[in-house]
């Protein structure tokens, strides 16, 4: 039986394992940095309380403008579900859209009423996530390409399709919650 549920530190090497093969070497470095964070979560899979199976990863933002402009004393806040995989002999069992519900109810508890989700697309034109997005109600708004560039090549991480550099697209999702 699948629970989801927050990551702890002892999930961390299951956690990068995953990414390592999923979503490419070395690309899920500073994790340990994203646990402690406040703003950022990561939820995952257990198989059976005893084998990690899949990760989400997102964060929350918040702006409070100050001074004296028209917009002082608003508050603007979001989410941004960053990214996620699910090992690949447990894909296509509903692990990933399980993991996407939970990060949106988790969300929903902090009154946040826009949730933000950037899918990779590979240049084989395929977006993995774009299913179970669409299900739970986003809305495609754009593409942004290259966007893992820039940090493949600081961070040296190899995607999966292209290796290094990454020249894979992004495309950006958006739901809005009542
Ligand atoms: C994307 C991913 C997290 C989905 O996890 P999952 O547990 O397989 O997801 P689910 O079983 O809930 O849903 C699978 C859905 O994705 C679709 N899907 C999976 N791989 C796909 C592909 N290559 N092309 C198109 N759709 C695909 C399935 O058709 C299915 O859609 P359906 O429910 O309408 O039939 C998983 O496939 C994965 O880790 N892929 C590799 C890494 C990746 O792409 N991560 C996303 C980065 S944003």
């Amino acid at each position: 039986m699948i629970k989801i549920r927050k990551a702890t530190p002892e999930d961390l090497h299951l956690i990068i394992s995953i990414s390592n093969d999923e979503l490419g070497q070395g690309y899920f470095e500073d994790i340990s940095k994203i646990i402690a964070d406040n703003y950022s979560h990561i939820l995952v899979a257990d198989y059976n309380e005893k084998e990690i199976v899949g990760f989400i990863y997102f964060y929350t933002w918040a702006t409070q403008f100050e001074g004296n402009s028209v917009q002082s004393g608003f508050k603007q806040q979001g989410a941004v579900l960053k990214t996620m995989a699910v090992s690949a002999k447990y894909q296509n069992k509903g692990y990933g859209s399980q993991l996407l519900k939970h990060a949106i109810d988790s969300i929903k508890n902090q009154e946040i009423k826009n949730i933000t989700g950037v899918a990779w697309k590979n240049p084989k034109g395929q977006t993995n996530v774009e299913h179970p997005l669409l299900k739970l109600g986003f809305k495609k708004e754009r593409e942004i390409e290259n966007f893992w560039y820039k940090d493949s090549v600081e961070k040296e991480f190899d995607c999966p399709i292209c290796g290094n550099p990454c020249l894979c697209t992004a495309e950006i999702y958006q739901l809005h919650l009542d």
